[in-house]
């Protein structure tokens, strides 16, 4: 079987301006290494995209979009589509806990975005992830079902090879509460099953699946060690300068492991 490769994605959010975030990127780039089986991504502010894809070397870094519109042109007032985005970022961000929670993002948007995306040669990382109350409950896995079934509704076999899944409990954003590296990989198993549900073994197999949720530079060793996680989604930690050098450097470590051992 292929090996997956490492995904590390750094979530700025709503922070730094372009200014800000085109010295961060500038200071990180002599520190990080190009590994084959690494991919380094940084996802800052939708101002910043295209000034910093003019400063960064591809091959070092690739680009997400932290959110866009579903609809490819049109009267949409301040919205961004994917169609403008197209050629200038490699992966977009889709169903962020911030979306559906503060924006009312439902399951329809989210399966409308996942789809302008594959439209739009942009893989889609689809975010879902239960709320403390649903995980309380033990609605954990329900909540991982409908929300897979809801974004990925549509999408098939040979496209899912461009979708990557992020497991992001809503409870552990931002909030140090960081999930138990069993939770995490119970969840990923749960997610892996319902892909083989859904397309089968070969598509389980070869889908990415990343963990994000208070991920510092002391645990992301421990979450890249979790069978099934391909990956980190990073908010926090990736605004600073060493941790965020620190975890990459640990997913070249995981990586350079699955070589030895492979
Ligand atoms: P934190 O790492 O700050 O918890 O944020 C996680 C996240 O939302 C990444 O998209």
């Amino acid at each position: 079987m292929a090996q997956r490769k490492k995904l590390i994605i750094g979530n700025w959010k709503m922070n730094l301006n372009v200014h800000e975030a085109s010295i961060f990127v500038h200071t990180i780039a002599k520190d990080v290494a190009v590994h084959r089986d690494v991919e380094v991504v940084l996802a800052p502010t939708a101002l910043a995209l295209q000034p910093i894809s003019l400063q960064i070397n591809r091959r070092q870094f690739k680009l997400a979009a932290q959110n866009f519109y579903h609809q490819d042109q049109g009267a949409f007032t301040g919205e961004v589509s994917a169609t403008q985005l197209r050629g200038l970022v490699e992966y977009a961000l889709v169903g962020h806990s911030e979306r559906r929670h503060i924006f009312h993002e439902s399951d329809k948007d989210i399966r409308a975005k996942v789809q302008a995306a594959i439209r739009n040669h942009i893989k889609p990382v689809l975010c879902i992830g239960e709320t403390a109350q649903q995980k309380a409950d033990g609605e954990t896995n329900d909540c991982l079902h409908d929300q897979l079934v809801g974004g990925l509704a549509n999408v098939t076999s040979e496209e899912l090879e461009k979708v990557v899944i992020a497991y992001e409990p809503v409870w552990a954003i931002g909030t140090g509460n960081n999930a138990s590296p069993s939770d995490v990989e119970k969840a990923t198993r749960a997610i892996r099953s319902q892909i083989k549900h859904l397309y089968g073994e070969a598509s389980a197999e070869s889908v990415h699946v990343l963990y994000g949720g208070s991920v510092k530079a002391d645990s992301a060793a421990t979450y890249l060690q979790v069978p099934g996680v391909d990956g980190l989604l990073i908010g926090g930690a990736s605004l600073d300068r060493q941790a965020f050098l620190s975890i990459v450097s640990k997913a070249h470590g995981a990586a350079a492991t699955q070589d030895a051992s492979a």
